[in-house]
């Protein structure tokens, strides 16, 4: 069964030392699911919890209303800001830094914790296989509701599946028109009834913005290109992310929650460039 989840995910990468108050910002806007990681390099963790915080404070939301996904990083991914101690054995670095999300973020549960791209771009791998059994120790001891993967290729997925492994909850993909917004993933994940979430769908496809018939057909339904892109997305079976820092866009970004496109449509898109 698919897990629940909200219709769209706020992002909290690369936003410093304005992640608290865009987090608070998004929450405001109508967001209740927000992605981070515990990786210092791309995102500021304690500054999500602050903005939590202050949505708590304000009785925006309760903790129950949320959808917090966080992620672990390997010691590769990150910069000297480690999460965890880099000599210990990975299990116990799964261990720390879930301790070290769960305090930043104030609660005593995430609802999804993701492996942040396995340790090669080749293979799914005994390292992987150790952080992956570490994570679902942690959701056995309920301090995340379900597990996910993020940044695999087909490869890493059918390797998961051949060796009997749990399969995840979510994969968590940068997604490009260019490969039909990663048709084949997408395809795997729908079979085994993993939901998709895609990242960059604005930034990695520049060229799907500029189209001209996307920027007919947005501006026949009065509604911006970017919108269409989230649109389409959803109607692709996607969870999407947006990671704005625009208080009108974010607007605008959970609105196309409410945009039908035709099936037609969304075909000639997903055919658009891959
Ligand atoms: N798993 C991973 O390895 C990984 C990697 C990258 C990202 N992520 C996650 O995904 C999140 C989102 O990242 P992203 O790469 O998709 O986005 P992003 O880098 O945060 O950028 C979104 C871009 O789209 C623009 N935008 C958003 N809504 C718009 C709208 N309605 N109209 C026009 N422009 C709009 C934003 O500009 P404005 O700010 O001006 O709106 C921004 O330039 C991240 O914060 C992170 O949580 C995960």
């Amino acid at each position: 069964m698919s897990p629940s989840h909200p219709t769209f995910l706020y992002g909290t990468a690369w936003k410093e030392d304005r992640t608290a108050a865009l987090t608070e910002l998004a929450l405001r806007a109508g967001f209740r699911g927000i992605d981070t990681a515990n990786q210092r390099r791309h995102y500021f963790e304690a500054g999500v919890g602050e903005g939590l915080a202050a949505a708590y404070r304000a009785g925006l939301v309760t903790r129950a209303d949320l959808f917090l996904q966080t992620k672990f990083t390997y010691q590769g991914g990150q910069d000297h800001r480690l999460p965890y101690d880099p000599s210990a054995p990975l299990t116990r670095q799964v261990a720390q830094s879930m301790a070290g999300s769960l305090e930043h973020l104030g609660t005593d549960y995430v609802d999804s914790y993701v492996l942040h791209g396995p340790s090669s771009g080749h293979a799914w791998t005994e390292d992987d296989a150790e952080v992956w059994e570490a994570m679902r120790k942690e959701r056995d001891a309920g301090r995340t509701r379900v597990l996910g993967v993020s940044n695999v290729s087909l490869r890493h997925l059918e390797q998961m599946a051949a060796a009997g492994t749990e399969m995840p909850a979510f994969v968590q993909n940068r997604c490009y028109a260019r490969l039909g917004w990663d048709r084949d993933i997408r395809a795997f994940c729908e079979k085994r009834e993993i939901v998709y979430q895609g990242f960059s769908l604005l930034t990695a496809n520049v060229e799907v913005l500029r189209n001209p018939a996307i920027a007919d057909l947005a501006s026949h339904i009065g509604r911006t290109p970017a919108q269409i892109v989230f649109a389409f997305a959803r109607a692709a079976g996607m969870l999407p992310l947006t990671g704005t820092s625009d208080a009108e866009h974010m607007k605008q970004d959970l609105e196309s929650v409410n945009i039908a496109l035709p099936p037609e449509v969304v075909r000639g898109i997903e055919s658009l460039s891959g």
